[in-house]
């Protein structure tokens, strides 16, 4: 049992609520509509039997009469357009994509070989790789029964690292990040959440590889980088195309995965948030303001003011990180600015838990628990993860106590590795899907899992916690993103960095989806065969 509580890293006290039998059980049953697949090296997306995919968009296909869709896709959301009486329109609306980083080989010809060698990339190298990440977004319609892109001038665009973006909130225009209200462009776009007023959050991630001799470097470009003005949620509205983003800096600067919502009794906004850094932590974002649901554009900087917290696992609670409430906070910096820029530090004076990478964050549809996925941590030994759930005191969301639990732990006997996105499906089910750094594949204590796969965990019934593999991915691949459409019939999903270990083109480790002598390209499925 105490890999079960392996999130925590070493020396954090286990909770007296650990074997935590007495918590509210989930009662609903939830049958298990599909025969699961088995593992399988396999470079095919493989689904089972009544199931099938169609590609939306990859790598390199039009969005627009400018713009194309770009690598590495992760974060997938769907946004339904309205009727006119104000009911959800189930067949037509848009569709957000997150690019997350390029693959320098595939999407520059930038190799592993020049990378070794010491070469620079050229300047046309790096703003091709800019041009490659940041999001997407575009109309989709379903049409027969299958989903598929719709060319639509009034919507379709894309954001990437070039961008004009603007820095919002608490350290904006401090010295902290150089004085600036705005800065160019977004990075590291891993997961991301969608807030109660209609808008999209995505979080910049591995937004530290960029200025360094790795094979992303960009340092070489004329134009570099300023550390501070990455590593923000950035805020977008989908829906108006003029629209500039907004890094919200009241949010902390840290390595953003997702963010989740929850609207409290008196309106004021709940935001859960993870670091996905060995050792790093959880976080929660109370909103001073108050959420208004007849007037989404009153909302739209609600997230520039408000108390961030970081969590306790050790004490089961949440620690405020604010300069004026705390006083060890007081001790060590000087201003609310210089925290949220070092969340990580803040976090530590302040004795918020390391954990064990914090991927994504879910709040249950069934009683408004939060799952988190805490994917793994190698050098504290921790090679599987888990996914607990987290109890606010009297499902009180603005409550700085909790308890929480270990929902499901990864390994062998438990059949996932590595757990990263989470999705839940109106009946509660819990989509996990996993990832293994491809690098990691079929290799030692990941060997018995083979490829990443997508699995299906019920939160409640006789096979609660238990995983069902849902999809296999294609060699190299991690899938990520997953969303249903508003009926359930169709899932939306990522296929991300198929043939992410190939050295050379030549011989790519994948050729997913198009085969042939085709090269491996990231794309968005839809998965038809619901009923
Ligand atoms: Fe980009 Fe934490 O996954
Ligand atoms: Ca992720
Ligand atoms: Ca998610
Ligand atoms: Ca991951």
């Amino acid at each position: 049992m105490l890999k079960s509580a392996a999130f925590l890293t070493a020396g954090a006290i286990l909770p007296i609520n650990f074997f935590a039998s007495f918590l509210p059980g989930l009662s609903n049953a939830s049958d298990i509509f599909f025969k699961p697949v088995e593992p399988s090296l396999a470079d095919e997306l493989l689904l089972p039997e009544g199931y099938s995919y169609h590609i939306i968009r990859k790598w390199g296909d039009k969005i627009s009469d400018t713009d194309y869709f770009g690598y590495n896709n992760d974060f997938v959301t769907f946004l339904p357009f309205k009727n006119s009486s104000g009911s959800i329109n189930k067949d037509e609306g848009l569709m957000f994509v997150n690019h997350e980083y390029p693959i320098p080989l595939f999407v520059s010809g930038y190799t592993p070989e020049d990378h070794k060698a010491g070469l620079k990339k050229s300047e046309e190298q790096i703003l091709t790789e800019k041009r490659s990440v940041g999001f997407s977004i575009f109309r989709i319609k379903k049409s027969a029964g299958k989903w598929e892109f719709v060319n639509d001038e009034k919507y379709n665009r894309r954001i990437d690292a070039l961008s004009r973006i603007m820095l919002s909130g608490k350290a904006a225009g401090t010295k902290e990040v150089q004085f600036a209200y705005e800065c160019a462009g977004t990075v590291g776009n891993c997961s991301g959440g969608v807030s109660p007023w209609g808008t999209i959050l995505s979080g910049e991630e591995n937004f530290q590889d960029y200025p360094d001799e790795n094979i992303y470097r960009w340092n070489d470009s004329s134009t570099k980088l300023i550390d501070e003005h990455y590593g923000w949620m950035v805020e977008i509205d989908p829906f108006d195309k003029n629209s500039v983003p907004k890094k919200r800096t009241s949010l902390g600067r840290f390595r953003h995965e997702n963010i989740s919502f929850v609207v409290f009794a008196d309106k004021r906004i709940v935001a859960y948030m993870g670091d996905d850094k060995e050792d790093e932590c959880v976080y929660k974002f109370i909103s001073s303001g108050k959420f208004d649901p007849s007037n989404p554009r009153a909302n739209m900087d609600i997230l520039d003011s408000g108390d961030l917290y970081a969590a306790d696992f050790t004490n089961n609670r949440w620690i405020l990180l604010d300069i004026e409430r705390n006083e060890i906070l007081r001790k060590e910096f000087n201003s609310q600015a210089e925290i949220l820029v070092n969340c990580d530090k803040a976090t530590k004076a302040a004795g918020a838990t390391p954990c064990n990478r914090c991927e994504d964050i879910e709040i249950s549809p069934k009683d408004q628990t939060i799952y988190i996925a805490f994917t793994n941590n190698k050098p504290k030994d921790d090679y599987h993860g888990s996914i607990i759930r987290l109890i606010e005191k009297n499902n009180d969301h603005t409550s700085i106590e909790f308890t929480w639990e270990v929902f499901a732990s990864g390994g062998v006997d438990s059949g996932f590795s590595c757990p990263d996105n989470l999705y839940f499906d109106s009946k509660a089910n819990l989509w996990v899907l996993s990832d293994m750094a491809s690098g990691s594949i079929n290799k030692g204590a990941y060997e018995p899992f083979k490829n990443n796969s997508l699995f299906m965990i019920p939160t409640g019934g006789s096979s609660k916690g238990k995983a069902f593999r849902f999809a296999g991915g294609p060699v190299d691949s991690e899938m990520c993103g997953t969303c249903f459409s508003p009926d359930e019939q169709t899932m939306f999903m990522s296929v991300q960095h198929p043939g992410e270990s190939s050295i050379s083109t030549n011989n790519p480790t994948s050729r997913w989806p198009d085969f042939g002598s085709e090269l491996p390209k990231p794309a968005v499925v839809a998965i038809t065969g619901f009923k």
